[in-house]
């Protein structure tokens, strides 16, 4: 039984998905993490095929494009005009003349499909010597599928398309995944049979069974048992629906490996971001691409990550971040932005409304409030005073700033780089550093303060600072008085 096969796969990606009324070819829109059709792909991996070929045509330069970096071993073949799924594969085959074995063909907008469930319908297919197998499921709402129609045996006679169904044959609910096993010699041969005898003048693939059923090849149903998989895309109502739907399913899965989704609703998890044990997600976050969430950590609430590395223990809140690495421990916000190359080691502390670029952050260093860091290098344990600025543009590049370990920079700074502070200097409050500041040092780098006693008293007389200026004055003169009297 385990003889190896030869296998090809085949995804029908031609179409134009008038409904979803967008500039964007519907195999093309994203749901958590990757586009319909890569989701149909990652579902046809397990095959394991010799040759991928994607049927496209309407604006097939832009799913060409798409696939050179999803799937850059498939072969695109061009369909002009589309004359249905039957004229469709006949035009994929005719790409891998010498294939042989079995081939799965798949439509590409139906991204809920499990991996699990492709492979069970090829072992079902193969196991059963079929020269045709259809996905086939039981669903509340049939409207516009094809439906199965079964024999008084049970066995599948064909499959009828809704708009030539008869009033009959639209009562049954078992319909047509558009996802198909055959037997690739026999599938080619009877390709070349369809008619276009239809309500749509199309050929159609599922004509096949029909075709094979009357001439007493074995043809097979086989049911998926979550008929969610099956659920294609017509408009974005749709497939509004089936994000929600992958969503529940990822976050279960997530809760099952013992992370806690405080609020699945409003959790999403892109299918290809990792999260680890007991990790805490909050409500209205969203993990994108390739983001890792370590054990432990705390992320949101009201936190967007994109390809964002989180280390154990960590905590981000209320927070956005693209492309950043946040140590163990470490923690960011409320309201973060960490931008892509934004690096912070263990303990690390990036606080409220601070924005990170470029930056890296050594272990137990701490910028907490209000300041923005471009393009520098701050070494570990040192503090940043609040409100500084990296000052890391002179209007046509952009330059580095170093900041050694145990620094201690003063609020309101400016760092006008290049510029270096070594490991243990001080800075004053409110200094632009314009020059490197040796180790050890105290920068002062601000005007010398200068007083003009009595100035409010003889220019703004008889304003209310003149007054409270006089009542301060006066109650100068006598607070030892009043400090003596005990108040
Ligand atoms: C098809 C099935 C139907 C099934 C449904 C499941 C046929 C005749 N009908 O109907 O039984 O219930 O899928 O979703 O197959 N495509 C091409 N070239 C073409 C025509 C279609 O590449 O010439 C592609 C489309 O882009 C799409 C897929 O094939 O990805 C299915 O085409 P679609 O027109 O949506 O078929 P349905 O009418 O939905
Ligand atoms: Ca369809």
């Amino acid at each position: 039984m385990s003889q190896p096969h030869l296998r090809t796969v085949v995804v029908l990606a031609a179409g134009e998905g008038k409904r979803m009324k967008s500039d964007l070819p519907k195999v093309l829109h994203p749901m958590l993490g990757r586009t319909l059709i890569g989701h149909v792909l990652t579902a046809a991996a397990p095959v394991g095929a010799e040759r991928t070929v994607v049927v496209v045509g309407h604006r097939a330069e832009q799913v060409r494009e798409h696939l050179s970096e999803v799937a850059p071993q498939a072969t695109p073949v061009l369909q002009e005009r589309q004359l249905g799924t039957g004229h469709a594969v006949r035009i994929a085959l005719e790409a891998v003349p010498d294939a042989t074995g079995t081939v799965v063909v798949l439509n590409g907008d139906v991204p809920l499909l499990r991996a699990e469930t492709v492979a069970a319908l090829v072992e079902a297919h193969e196991g059963a010597g079929a020269a045709a197998t259809v996905l086939a499921a039981a669903v509340p709402d049939p409207t516009g599928l094809g439906r199965i129609v079964r024999d008084g045996a049970g066995r599948l006679e064909r499959i009828v398309e809704e708009r030539d169904a008869t009033p009959a044959q639209r009562e049954l609910r078992e319909i047509n995944a558009g996802i198909y096993a055959f037997d690739l010699v026999r599938l080619r041969e009877a390709l070349g049979k369809l008619s276009t005898d239809n309500d749509q003048g199309e050929e159609y693939l599922t004509d096949v069974f029909e075709l094979f059923a009357s001439a007493g090849e074995p043809v097979a149903v086989h049911v998926a048992a979550d008929h969610t998989e099956t659920l294609g895309c017509n408009d974005r109502v749709e497939l509004a629906g089936l994000r929600r739907l992958l969503r529940d399913r990822v976050n279960e899965a997530w809760m099952r490996t013992g992370v806690t989704v405080l609020d699945p609703a409003t959790t999403w998890i892109d299918v290809t971001a990792t999260v680890e044990r007991d990790a805490v997600i909050d409500q209205n976050t969203q993990l994108q691409g390739a983001t890792v969430v370590g054990a432990g950590a705390l992320v949101g609430p009201d936190t967007t990550l994109i390809d964002t590395t989180v280390g154990e223990g960590a905590s981000v809140v209320r927070s956005h971040a693209v492309g950043a690495e946040v140590g163990p421990q470490a923690t960011v916000g409320p309201y973060a932005y960490l931008r892509p190359e934004s690096r912070l080691g263990r303990k690390a502390k990036v606080g409220t409304f601070v924005e990170t670029k470029k930056a890296t952050i050594g272990e137990g260093s701490k910028v907490p409030h209000l300041s923005y860091v471009g393009d520098a290098t701050i070494g570990e344990h040192s503090n940043i005073g609040a409100a500084t600025v990296f000052v890391n543009y002179d209007g046509v590049s952009k330059h580095h700033t170093t900041i050694g370990s145990h620094a201690r920079t003063g609020a309101d700074n400016m760092f006008v780089a290049p510029v270096e502070v070594g490991d243990g200097a001080y800075t004053a409050a409110g200094s632009v550093i314009i020059a490197d500041v040796p180790p050890g040092a105290m920068a002062v780098a601000r005007g010398q303060q200068r007083n003009v006693d009595g100035w409010v008293l003889r220019k703004r007389a008889g304003t209310a600072a003149a007054e409270a200026a006089r009542r301060a004055r006066e109650g100068a003169s006598d607070s030892g008085a009043t400090a003596s009297e005990g108040d």
